[in-house]
């Protein structure tokens, strides 16, 4: 039942479901080249190509990865990638039965006339980028805009945000790539979980109105959303059944059923938090994959183990099997801690 003629409308169905099938989940790497280099920083190594292209090796080429997970976000600079023996990165993922994805947003702005917020850029030459994407091997993009609970957040803000999601959502679909839809709402703020619900449920709302207005076909997109937490810094600590409640409780109010995969973003919390909180939410049906898209949630007990050094390789590829094969036990609602 197509929405609008596209050659690609089959193919995107299907790549989404194949992202969102059961157990599975995405492995983020797409680190912009700055934010690469804060987390190399962490470990004492220099934010050069060599050490980001070995540290992208070791994650990509770990054994049995994609028993958990189903598609991997790339930046652009390792989507071009190979490993040191000459394998296209892209190829690796492939045979792994892992869908390559690519970041496609160009970053955050400040959004002049707002509170101090912020736009994300990246619309100019979007198709031709994504055709180009498509031909390397990626079948899924990402674009991240965030809001801000403390800033506001504006109305101006949430427009805009939802306005430019929606365009790339459309521009995506029409050159073949299923559209992550990522408005990430901030943890930052001591605001209680009640004003997250009434933020959270303002922007999903204007982001499936644009995208609606832009006839993006909602069975080819996933979404990846921020739970609903409090703010990082309010006084009371929110449990995992809590959050669950006002997560699928927004996302019931505001998501359509059509759309098959709800990815989360992991925000800053810690790694057995994701993972809790995700298990939380799949212990009763509901009419999604909710599964997670983890990138720090995912990435920090690796980084901590391997060091830089080659001797930890096959030690820090171990510890993201934990991790993936927790999150995965937490797709299906069986994870304990
Ligand atoms: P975190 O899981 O670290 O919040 O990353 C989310 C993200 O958008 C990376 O693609």
């Amino acid at each position: 039942l197509p929405i609008r003629a596209s050659s690609y409308s089959d193919e995107l169905v299907q790549t989404a479901k194949t992202v969102a099938s059961r157990g599975r989940g995405i492995l983020a790497i797409d680190e912009s080249n700055a934010t690469a280099g804060k987390r190399l920083a962490s470990i004492g190594l220099d934010n050069t190509e060599a050490n980001r292209q070995a540290y992208r090796q070791l994650l990509l080429t770990t054994p049995g990865l994609g028993e958990y997970v189903s598609g991997s976000i790339l930046f652009e600079e390792t989507l071009y990638q190979s490993t040191t023996d000459g394998k296209k990165f892209v190829d690796v993922l492939r045979e792994g039965n892992i869908v390559p994805g690519i970041k496609v947003d160009k970053g955050l702005v400040p959004l002049p006339g707002s509170n101090n917020e912020s736009w994300c850029q990246g619309l100019d030459g979007l198709a031709s980028r994504s055709a180009e994407y498509y031909k390397q091997g990626a079948r899924f993009a990402k674009w991240r805009t965030v809001v801000s609970i403390p800033s506001g957040p504006s109305a101006l803000a949430i427009k805009e945000a939802a306005w430019g999601l929606a365009r790339y959502a459309a521009i995506s679909q029409d050159n073949g790539l299923v559209p992550i839809v990522e408005p990430e709402i901030l943890l930052d703020g001591d605001h209680p979980i009640e004003r997250t619900l009434e933020v959270a449920e303002k922007v999903w709302s204007e982001v499936f109105f644009y995208l609606a207005q832009n006839n993006v076909l909602f069975e080819g997109i996933l979404l990846k959303p921020s739970m609903v937490t409090p703010g990082a810094e309010h006084k009371e600590k929110a449990s995992p059944e809590t959050i669950a409640k006002y997560t699928l409780t927004m996302l019931k109010r505001r998501v359509p059923p059509a759309v098959p995969g709800i990815m989360f973003l992991s925000g800053g919390q810690s790694e057995v938090e994701a993972t809790l909180n995700l298990n939380a939410m799949n212990q009763s049906p509901n009419p999604w994959h909710v599964s997670f898209s983890y990138a720090r949630a995912l990435q920090n007990s690796v980084l901590k183990t391997w060091q830089g050094r080659p001797e930890n390789v096959e030690a820090a590829q171990k510890s993201l099997l934990v991790r993936a094969k927790a999150n995965s036990l937490a797709q299906l609602g069986r994870y304990s801690a």
